[in-house]
């Protein structure tokens, strides 16, 4: 299969049915994305999928051939990080850090849809995201923050 992993063109041999997850963990070495429930319950695995956000432990690698992946190691870099990293470090967003680079990639989804969301409309964009640590008053805050970022830029 032929995938666009955060710029890069990659060729790769695996079965269709592969978890696009283990293609990038084990196969691309990519371990910024992560394992959490594998049943699309948790949002830990998200990752951006042709500019949508979907949960990668669902997404069998042939559905994805041909596609443009984003990580959260292509997200931004540590020279020019995503407003939506800026925010989650100004507000201390992790605690134990499981959950946080598929909060990231959802919440940079929904600030791609959505330019300036209400609270409601994060706490529904944000839903499927679960987080064990309870951080999900900084995790609103640092969506605000993000949107005002990006509408200033
Ligand atoms: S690991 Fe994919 S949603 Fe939980
Ligand atoms: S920061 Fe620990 S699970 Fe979310």
């Amino acid at each position: 299969m032929k995938l666009t992993v955060n710029g890069t063109p990659r060729d790769i041999e695996v079965e269709d049915d592969m978890p696009l997850l283990w293609v990038l963990r084990d196969v691309l070495g990519l371990k910024g994305t992560k394992y959490g429930c594998g049943v699309a319950q948790c949002g830990a695995c998200t990752v951006h999928l042709d500019g949508r956000a979907v949960r990668s432990c669902v997404t069998p690698a042939g559905a994805a051939d041909g596609s443009m992946v984003v990580t959260i190691e292509g997200l931004g870099s540590p020279d020019a990080p995503h407003p939506v990293q800026c925010a989650w470090i100004d507000h201390q967003v992790a605690q134990c850090g499981y959950c946080q680079s598929g909060q990231i990639m959802q919440a940079a989804h929904l600030l791609d849809t959505l330019p300036a969301p209400n609270d409601a409309q994060i706490d529904a964009a944000m839903s499927g995201n679960l987080c064990r640590c309870g951080t999900y008053p900084r995790i609103r805050a640092a969506i605000h923050a993000a949107a005002r970022t990006i509408g200033e830029t």
